[in-house]
Formats: structure tokens, C-alpha cells, sequence
């Protein structure tokens, strides 16, 4: 299920500009799942295009993971006006297009609290869970779940960049051989 091209199916309808769909290899076996479009996004219609995007790409590569070889993709499709996180409504709203994009892949790389919330439903602090990988079942199927600190947590903490870059290599050594 995609959205329609005039989506009203909760209140972020009201302020976007571009509805903002996956990005990447539509056959791959890697979904990345972000939090919303922010600024750029919203303007562009492509995801991580503004400053987290540039340095998500960035340690992808240093882990030898190009982003052409994922797909990207966010809990809701419409930016939320001044970039607050998207409520769980808006979340469950856009569930159906996200299920939709989750189905037939092995592994999703949560990144950031709104990911792991609506994924797994998690509410707490983010450096208990980081590359804890876990099994989930969307649909029936049972798959592979990596909760990764979102890049905008990492452009000012080198911890949790060098966590992000672990997140990659465990990516790449056990999932993308
Ligand atoms: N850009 C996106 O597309 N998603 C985010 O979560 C942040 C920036």
C-alpha cells in the first residue's frame, strides 16, 4: 500500500510539501526506518537529504555500505511542522505504507527513538538497546530488528557516532555478505 498523492490520512497533510517516499534498492534485503522528513526532505520528497542524510551516507561508506545498496525510508512520509517527533496517531496512520515497505526484507535498522517506538514500541534510553539486534514479526514474518542511534544524535557525540559506525559493520559482516 503506497499513499495517494493527496494522503489526508492525519494531520501532517496539512503542512507538508512533498510526500516523502523510500530511497535506495527497492529489492534490498536492508530497510533503514528514520524518524520524519525534516526541512529539505519536505521540499526535495527524497529522505535524508539535509545534514543527518550526509552524515548517515558518510559512515555508511566508511563501513563499505553505499546507499544505494538500502532502502530508506521513515515511520511517517509527511514532515510534522517544526520537526517535532510524530505522535503514535500519526505513526499508526502511515503503519500501512511502512508495512508495506518492510515486507520481504530480512533486516531493519531502526535509527533514533521514534523508529524503536514505533517498531517495537520501545520508550526508553536508546544506549541500552544500540545494536542489540532482536527478532520482530511484521505481517507474519519474522524478521531481524538493529536499533541504531539516529545521525542527528551522532553530527555533535563521538560515542554515539562510533556506535552508528558499529551498527554499519555489523550490517555489513553478518547481513550483507
Ligand atoms: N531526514 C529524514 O528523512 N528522516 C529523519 O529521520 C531525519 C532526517
Amino acid at each position: 500500500m503506497i499513499p495517494e498523492k493527496n494522503c489526508t490520512r492525519c494531520a501532517l497533510c496539512q503542512f507538508r510539501t512533498k510526500i516523502v517516499m523510500p530511497d535506495g534498492d527497492p529489492s534490498s534485503n536492508v530497510i533503514f526506518v528514520g524518524e520524519a522528513p525534516g526541512e529539505n526532505e519536505d521540499l526535495i520528497g527524497r529522505p535524508f537529504v539535509g545534514r543527518s542524510g550526509k552524515l548517515l551516507e558518510k559512515i555508511m561508506l566508511e563501513e563499505g555500505i553505499k546507499r544505494s545498496d538500502v532502502l530508506i525510508t521513515n515511520t511517517v512520509k509527511c514532515r510534522p511542522p517544526g520537526n517535532r517527533d510524530p505522535t503514535k496517531e500519526e505513526m499508526d496512520a502511515c503503519r500501512p505504507f511502512l508495512e508495506h515497505e518492510l515486507s520481504g526484507r530480512k533486516v531493519i535498522v531502526g535509527l533514533g527513538r521514534s523508529a524503536c517506538r514505533d517498531l517495537i514500541g520501545y520508550e526508553g534510553k536508546m544506549g541500552e538497546i544500540v545494536n542489540k539486534e532482536m527478532k520482530i514479526n511484521i505481517g507474519g514474518k519474522e524478521l531481524t530488528f538493529l536499533p541504531a542511534y539516529h545521525p542527528a544524535a551522532c553530527i555533535y557525540n563521538n560515542d554515539s557516532k562510533a556506535e552508528l559506525r558499529r551498527t554499519m559493520n555489523i550490517l555489513r559482516t553478518k547481513y550483507m555478505g
